[in-house]
């Protein structure tokens, strides 16, 4: 197997490196938008062959050195009976909000049976590793106090600020779900787990601190003992970098918004960093990308554990081969061999 990514992720030399993109798997692709035509997203996500199907659709064609799972943070919530639908172009619409106390906690083998089938069938098959995930705490929150998606969470800051007791029973529920979901994909053969807390961004640090960071924390700390890389990923995370590090995960995940050396000057050298190039970036001339992603690997240079990706997911728009083409720029520039990037 290409274990590359798996190597990066420890810090360990590599001889070129890593890429893999969030959402790699979706609507960009019309091989993707042709079995979306015939199926709905949580259809797909329901049976392990189109999920294994959709999950390799980019591998070959991208040149990635990792896979990940195609489904979706919300999907043990729906499994568990909670109210919610997932809406393409709008994201989660939560009806009811569930009672965690009624839904009760995931028990993966009987609830999430056809995810942990999708991961076996895939770790048979793909010569990159596959990366699992689940959503955090805070951001399966937000859309379930919410109702959907928001700009500002003020609904979820509410109870998070005024309801300590239903805030807390709340946090701990989806904990139990994440890490439950996150062990078992890890038990059915998943190399590495990224733990998506997507608008944790939408907190000042002290927030952060005092009502997120022991959620994530247990989950990272929950992991531990499986040996995998565990990676933490949110969008506008700039001023909560060394939080979301103190979780306890092994890679931490960049948006474009903060340069790649001064975060990881910020995080220090014990952890790896993935990112982290701006997805619309590509919507641009091809220069433009070439020039941000050269940038990105200068940032990165000298220092192990620098996985290639982009800051958020890909867009919709764009183009497959300037995707590919970004693939082969990274391995080509940081191959052994090659001249280093100017
Ligand atoms: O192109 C596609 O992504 C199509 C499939 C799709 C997924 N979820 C798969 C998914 C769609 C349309 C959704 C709905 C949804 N759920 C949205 C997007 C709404 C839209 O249409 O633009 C959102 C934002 C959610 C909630 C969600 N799901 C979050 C916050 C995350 C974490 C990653 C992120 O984007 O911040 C997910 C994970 C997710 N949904 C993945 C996939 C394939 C896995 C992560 C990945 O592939 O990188």
């Amino acid at each position: 197997m290409n274990d590359i990514f798996l190597r990066a992720c420890a810090r360990q030399p590599v001889p070129r490196t890593p890429v893999w993109y969030m959402r790699q798997a979706g609507r960009y692709q019309k091989e993707y938008r042709a079995i979306r035509e015939r199926h709905g997203i949580l259809e797909i996500c329901r049976s392990p062959e189109l999920t294994a199907e959709v999950t390799r659709l980019p591998v070959e064609r991208l040149g990635v050195d990792a896979a990940i799972l195609f489904s979706d943070i919300m999907v043990p919530l729906v499994a568990l009976g909670a109210d919610v639908r997932i809406e393409e172009g709008v994201g989660p619409v939560v009806g009811e909000p569930p009672d965690p106390s009624r839904l009760g906690p995931l028990e993966p083998d009987r609830d999430v049976g056809y995810v942990l089938e999708a991961v076996s069938m895939l770790v048979r098959e793909l010569d990159v590793p596959l990366i699992g995930f689940a959503g955090a705490p805070f951001t399966m929150a937000s859309y379930l106090i919410e109702g959907g998606p928001s700009r500002s969470f003020v609904r979820t800051k509410q109870v998070m600020l005024e309801d300590p007791g239903r805030w807390d029973e709340l946090m701990g529920w989806l904990t139990q779900v994440a890490l439950a979901s996150l062990r078992a994909q890890v038990l059915a053969g998943a190399h590495a787990v990224q733990l998506f807390d997507s608008w944790a961004g939408a907190l000042g640090p002290d927030d952060y601190a005092l009502h997120v960071l022991q959620y994530s924390r247990r989950i990272f700390e929950g992991l531990a003992d499986l040996g995998v890389p565990r990676i933490h990923f949110g969008v506008g995370t700039g001023g909560l970098l060394e939080l979301m590090r103190d979780a306890g995960a092994d890679v931490i995940g960049l948006d474009w918004r903060v340069p790649l050396d001064a975060a990881w000057d910020r995080l220090g050298a014990g952890v790896a960093v993935q990112g982290n190039l701006d997805p619309a970036a590509l919507l641009g001339p091809w220069e433009g990308v070439e020039e941000k992603t050269l940038r990105i690997l200068t940032q990165a240079e000298g220092r192990m554990g620098h996985v290639f990706n982009l800051g958020h997911g890909v867009l919709p728009e764009t183009d497959p081969d300037a995707l590919r083409r970004l693939t082969d720029l990274v391995h080509e520039r940081t191959g052994v061999g090659e001249e280093a990037p100017t």
